[in-house]
């Protein structure tokens, strides 16, 4: 597609996900003491604030990724999640953390947490940077919860509009340029 100029302003700069990242691991740190947790992250979104999460974390631990697909290029979600790429770690008897970078409608996370149940793993927690509740579908149980948004199109710190704009450190409010 061609690139369009867009408006971005910073809605979490990069020092709030910095200080929220640390106190989500001060929190994740206090509960899994003593335990060896199988951390899970949910590809594309989440690689960023995985990266960011287990740097802070002096945890024993393991990490593995899951591919889920639901939206395609498009800004809302299609509501079906397919798994595009499996884990590779065993899970049953685990303690599982998964990691995720945003909830909007829930349908994403309430699959994947359905999918990893039925697995089996010793217990299984959730951990969202940024939370948009106003579009839910389904209820979703956020065990460690970084931000609650309004409801606008962000991008940063993992999250894309049509694979763009992931690289951005701050999180970003993206509106049309309406000159261009
Ligand atoms: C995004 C995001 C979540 C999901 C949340 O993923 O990373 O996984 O949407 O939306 P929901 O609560 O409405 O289901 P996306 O499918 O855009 O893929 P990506 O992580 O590769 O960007």
């Amino acid at each position: 597609m061609p690139d369009k100029d867009y408006q971005l302003k910073v809605l979490i700069s990069r020092e709030e996900i910095k200080n929220t990242v640390v106190r989500l691991a001060k929190e994740i740190k206090k509960d899994y003491r003593g335990k060896q947790p199988l951390l899970i992250g949910i590809l594309k979104g989440s690689f960023v604030f995985m990266a960011d999460l287990t740097r802070q974390l002096d945890l024993p631990m393991e990490i593995d990724f899951i591919k889920l697909s639901s939206y395609g290029a498009a800004t809302k979600s299609s509501g079906k999640v397919k798994v595009v790429q499996g884990l590779k770690t065993p899970i049953k008897g685990r303690d599982v953390l998964v990691i995720e970078d945003i909830v909007d409608t829930g349908l994403t996370i309430s699959f994947l947490l359905n999918y990893l149940r039925r697995k089996k793993p010793a217990s299984l927690k959730l951990c969202v940077l940024t939370d948009k509740p106003s579009h839910r579908k389904t209820s979703v149980s956020i065990d460690y919860l970084g931000f609650t948004l309004p409801d606008k199109f962000i991008v940063g710190y993992g999250l894309d509009l049509n694979e763009k704009f992931r690289n951005l450190p701050d999180i970003c409010v993206l509106e049309d340029d309406e000159s261009s």
